[in-house]
């Protein structure tokens, strides 16, 4: 690539930053990394598409003062030109790399570009339906920030001779609808529980830095404010209509709360190479990125999972057995394996619903909303 191009980091609009992404496609494809952003499984990262015309409708009036200092911060832009290579960038020894530490830390690049990639899209389908003038502006900020993190994670791949060609996912990854109140509970959650992820990796490695064994982990800092931004949009999104939080909806609250939580908890036991190479115990971190998220969502859900209670390690233990096992019958043919595949499910779905049954613990919500990234 032309080192003097205009780089995803600098771009200030998300249709400037497709844009050149889409030059950088143009020059390398590669099969294997744009197939694994395509599968569509229960836990790999998908596309959502909802009623965008609901979203537009929203007034966001009643929350005026927090919604424009939430804005004014993002329209600032301390971000801008952040998300490339610089002096801070180490050389990474692909080569030399432990294949399995290798094989799953591509399969963490590729998952991420592709959940970046992921909010990029549906943001931005956002602005350019709405006629709203608040809520346009968010999403096009929101997917200003997703193009540049989804380019910066290219970059960092593309130096293992891999690309996620996201123009081609555009167009080819399969969109689940998700209502718009169940697009707020999700995105809110993935943006929060982001944000939690990559400050509890970073100040590991801060305190740790023998542990860093890639460059990248040296952004998640600023990374992480983007997404603590995004999730504090959804807060407020949220506050507009209180009967999203209450009633009957926080049973739905519950239930992402759980689904989240139990997703991030299966998809990370599944790198162990990646976590031992971070120092990380996957147990730890999880309980830890759980606490902050469960602190976080206190913003604005009137419940929080009790992590605490001894069924919740146990259940999560046994959903991420029963996924072991739900993939390697899948792997395999015949009657046997599909047998297995049946059960497996069962105890899945099982250890699911026991989670989902713990009692939650309830809270106030608090006058005000917004929060400043405090870990
Ligand atoms: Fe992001
Ligand atoms: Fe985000």
């Amino acid at each position: 690539m032309n080192m003097h191009a205009k780089h995803t980091a600098d771009a200030t609009t998300v249709e400037e930053g497709l844009a050149i992404a889409e030059a950088q496609d143009a020059q390398f494809t590669d099969e294997m990394a744009t197939e694994t952003a395509m599968q569509n499984t229960l836990l790999t990262p998908r596309f959502y598409t909802t009623n965008f015309d609901e979203l537009d409708a929203i007034d966001v009036s009643p929350i005026r003062k927090e919604w424009d200092e939430l804005i004014a911060q993002m329209t600032a832009d301390p971000n801008k030109g952040h998300f490339k290579k610089n002096e801070d960038w180490d050389h990474v020894d692909w080569e030399g790399m432990d294949p399995e530490l290798k094989k799953e830390f591509i399969d963490f690049l590729i998952s991420s570009c592709t959940a970046e990639f992921s909010g990029c899209v549906l943001y931005k389908e956002m602005k350019r339906r709405g006629k709203n003038h608040d809520i346009t502006q968010l999403f096009q900020l929101m997917a200003r920030d997703e193009a540049r993190h989804a380019g910066f994670i290219n970059d960092a791949l593309r130096e293992a001779g891999l690309r996620v060609n996201l123009g081609f996912l555009t167009q080819k990854k399969k969109y689940t609808y998700f209502r718009p109140k169940f697009i707020y509970y999700a995105t809110y959650l993935s943006e929060k529980i982001g944000y939690a992820r990559y400050i509890t990796i970073f100040r590991h490695l801060e305190a740790n830095p023998e542990y860093r064994f890639h460059p990248i982990f040296k952004w998640f800092c600023e990374w992480c404010n983007d997404e603590f931004s995004h999730g504090e949009a959804f807060a407020l999104l949220m506050k507009t209509d209180p009967k999203l939080t209450s009633g009957r909806n926080v049973l739905w609250i519950k239930f992402f709360l759980t689904a989240v939580y139990a997703t991030m908890f299966v998809r990370d036991h599944q790198r162990p190479a990646f976590h031992k190479a971070l120092g990380v115990d996957p147990d730890w971190y999880a309980q830890e990125v759980f606490e902050k998220t469960s602190e976080l969502s206190k913003q604005i859900f009137p419940i929080t999972l009790d992590i605490d209670d001894p069924r919740w390690l146990k259940n999560c233990r046994a959903l991420y057995r029963a996924n072991v096992d739900l993939a390697d019958a899948k792997a395999r043919r015949g009657l046997g394996a599909r047998l297995a595949q049946g059960w497996a499910s069962l105890r899945a779905g099982r250890a699911f619903v026991a989670l989902y049954l713990i009692p939650a613990k309830k809270h106030e919500l608090p006058a005000t909303t917004r929060l400043e990234p405090c870990y």
